[in-house]
């Protein structure tokens, strides 16, 4: 089984990305931006976006986070990402999910600015997505995508399966690796027999937020496997993909924690360097 390693390959493509910013900022003399909103006091929210200052710190990206209470209004939080949307320094800004339930999620992240809109979670983005014109591409999605990419794996040709529906991953996803030649399948709660699906697969990616769903039993022997799930179990994070079982199995698998996760940090910090130069070019700087 080759270990597919998101943080080597993150770490190469952060180490890449730190010396075009250089060269950027040695030009125009203003480094990129990332405001990042986080709302409540998530354990795990709060760590991802701590990963995601330490990583901006790194590549020469100036990173500022807005931590808001959970009793915040959503007047509150409009007022901050109108604020952001205005300030020349901010190039990308994200609001890091999940947001309490008072608030919609949907709706504030449609009024970040398209053009700052560094997750792709934006309608506008998620439209251009889906018809495959360019765009600011989610994080997660674009992680894989390039993880794939670096083990020299094309998805032409393949069956993919991919298991969860969300707008961040397992929707985004599907639509980039039918764009690279896969033939999808989407599974998800209602999905009658899973294994079915997952076991037609060669590459399954999983992305359902459930602990070890994916037995060795639901894959198929020299599958290619991504496990995008993160999840606490007795203090320990594990992927929604039972790692022991399926390393077995599987031909490829990333491992959790240190496969998707530093993926979706490169990218999300790529995403921000590519907004930094389209507002260079915008603004003649
Ligand atoms: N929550 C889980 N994944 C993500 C992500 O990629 N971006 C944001 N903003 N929130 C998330």
């Amino acid at each position: 089984m080759i270990l597919l390693d998101g943080r080597k390959v993150a770490s190469e493509r952060n180490l890449q990305l730190k010396d075009k910013i250089a060269q950027a900022v040695a030009v125009h003399g203003r480094e990129p931006g990332l405001a990042i909103i986080m709302i409540g006091d998530n354990p795990a929210s709060l760590s991802y976006v701590k990963g995601k200052g330490k990583a901006s710190a790194l590549v020469g990206i100036k990173h500022e986070l807005h931590q808001l209470p959970d009793t915040v209004t959503e007047d509150e939080v409009i007022a901050l990402i109108e604020k952001l949307n205005q300030d020349p320094t901010v190039d990308g800004m994200i609001l890091q999910l999940p947001i309490p339930d008072h608030l919609d999620d949907a709706k504030l992240i449609d009024l970040i600015a398209r053009e700052k809109d560094a997750d792709g979670f934006h309608v506008v983005n998620q439209g251009y997505l889906y018809q495959k014109k360019p765009t600011t591409k989610p994080a997660t999605p674009k992680g894989i995508m390039t993880l794939l990419s670096a083990y020299d794996i094309n998805p032409k040709g393949m069956n993919a399966v991919i298991v969860g529906r969300s707008n961040i991953v397992g929707f985004p996803i599907a639509r980039l690796l039918m764009d690279a030649g896969a033939t999808i399948t989407i599974c998800h709660r209602q999905t009658k027999d899973m294994a079915y699906h997952t076991k037609q697969a060669d590459l399954l990616v999983v992305s359902a937020g459930r602990a070890r769903l994916v037995g060795a039993d639901m894959v198929k022997p020299g599958a290619i496997v991504v496990d995008v799930g993160v999840n606490r179990v007795d203090d320990k994070l594990v992927g929604d993909v039972d790692f022991e079982a399926v390393k077995e199995v599987a031909s490829h698998l990333t491992p959790v924690p240190k496969g998707v996760g530093p993926m979706t940090i490169n990218a999300l910090l790529e995403n921000t360097y590519e907004l930094y130069m389209e507002h260079l070019v915008a603004n003649k700087v």
